[in-house]
């Protein structure tokens, strides 16, 4: 068969047809992010004598956004809850942003016995923090109990970043000028609050809904925040970086895995998926705003209708200071 009847084939010809959409998808994407998200390369802020925590530093945009704070002077604690993997990315960062001033915490954000241990080895270091990353998250795991009896994935998504921020609050208005940014999921709206899932029990949950819920509550948790901070000079946002491929699908079966692998020809990097959560980290232009949730065009959008409700807020604010402890004197 010669090379031309190949190629006038109708196979041949759809699969061209095919190739060239794709192409052309990945290009818009490629446009729409280079030139209508916020452009970090034009963004002025220096960070040098600024202290920054992000957590779950070691991977994807946790890692990305550290390189970035690094690169612009701060001092980054680099909040990981493996040794290994935390001292592996310490490296590959500290290469990449020339910075000297990276330190590594250990911190497992399921348990709140070690969040306590972290944040009192912080204080210690860091009377003084000038931004809090609450980027740690993960997804796919089944309904899980921890050692201390929360649900895990609630626990590291959000009772975990709950109460790091709580510890960490002093320090945060020490700083004079401090921000709070919550990295949460467009997922969120397909959540719904049930207090009782942060203990594990509740309404069932369908396959990762427990993710949604999670995010839902941390949307939930920064409006009740922002509102308890007003006129301490501690701003707290949220912000959805979009669809990134990263290793956050590691917990899916393996056919997730290759279908997230073969979409993420469409998806943004790791450093694309960065620049909302850097916005919020950086621009100038957020000074002083709070409560609010971002999308991952860095644009201010109404959280889902539950993370509004200040009722709802109230009584999980509650909760989650009872479950956490945080209102026994220590
Ligand atoms: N990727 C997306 O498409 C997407 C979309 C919407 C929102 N997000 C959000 O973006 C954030 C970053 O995710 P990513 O995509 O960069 O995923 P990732 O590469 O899997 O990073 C997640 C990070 O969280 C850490 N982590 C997980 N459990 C922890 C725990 N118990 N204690 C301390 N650290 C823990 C992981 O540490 P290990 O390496 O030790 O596991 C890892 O460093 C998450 O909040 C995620 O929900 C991501």
């Amino acid at each position: 068969m010669s090379l031309w009847s190949v190629l006038s084939s109708p196979v041949w010809g759809a699969g061209s047809v095919l190739l060239i959409l794709v192409l052309l998808l990945r290009l818009s994407v490629q446009i729409w992010h280079k030139f209508y998200i916020w452009d970090l390369q034009h963004c002025s802020t220096d960070l040098t004598g600024k202290t920054a925590v992000v957590t779950g530093a070691n991977s994807g945009i946790g890692k990305a956004v550290s390189q970035e704070l690094a690169r612009r002077g701060a001092r980054v604690i680099l909040a990981c809850r493996s040794r290994e993997r935390g001292q592996q990315a310490l490296a590959e960062i500290q290469a990449a942003s020339k910075s000297s001033r990276l330190l590594l915490g250990e911190v497992d954000l399921s348990s709140m016995a070690s969040i306590r241990c972290f944040a009192q080895r912080l204080l210690q270091e860091c009377p003084e923090i000038h931004l809090l990353v609450n980027n740690a998250a993960v997804c796919g795991f089944p309904a899980t109990l921890t050692p201390e009896g929360l649900d895990l994935t609630f626990a590291t998504n959000y009772t975990g970043p709950f109460l790091l921020t709580n510890l960490l609050q002093g320090a945060l208005q020490r700083a004079g000028s401090a921000r709070v940014v919550n990295v949460s999921s467009f997922r969120q709206s397909h959540g719904y609050i049930d207090e009782d899932h942060l203990v594990g029990a509740g309404r069932p949950l369908a396959f990762n809904q427990n993710y949604d819920c999670s995010k839902l509550l941390l949307a939930s948790f920064t409006g009740k925040l922002a509102q308890r901070l007003q006129g301490t000079g501690v701003t707290v946002n949220s912000v959805d970086p979009g669809v990134v491929y990263t290793k956050i699908m590691k917990h899916f079966s393996w056919s997730y895995r290759i279908l997230f692998w073969l979409l993420s020809f469409f998806f943004k990097d790791s450093k694309q998926g960065a620049v909302p959560v850097l916005y919020l980290s950086l621009a100038k232009e957020l000074d002083g705003i709070s409560g609010k949730h971002f999308s991952s065009s860095c644009v201010i959008t109404l959280p889902p209708e539950a993370a509004q409700d200040p009722h709802v807020a109230q009584s999980l604010w509650n909760t989650s200071v009872r479950l956490t402890n945080l209102d026994k004197v220590d």
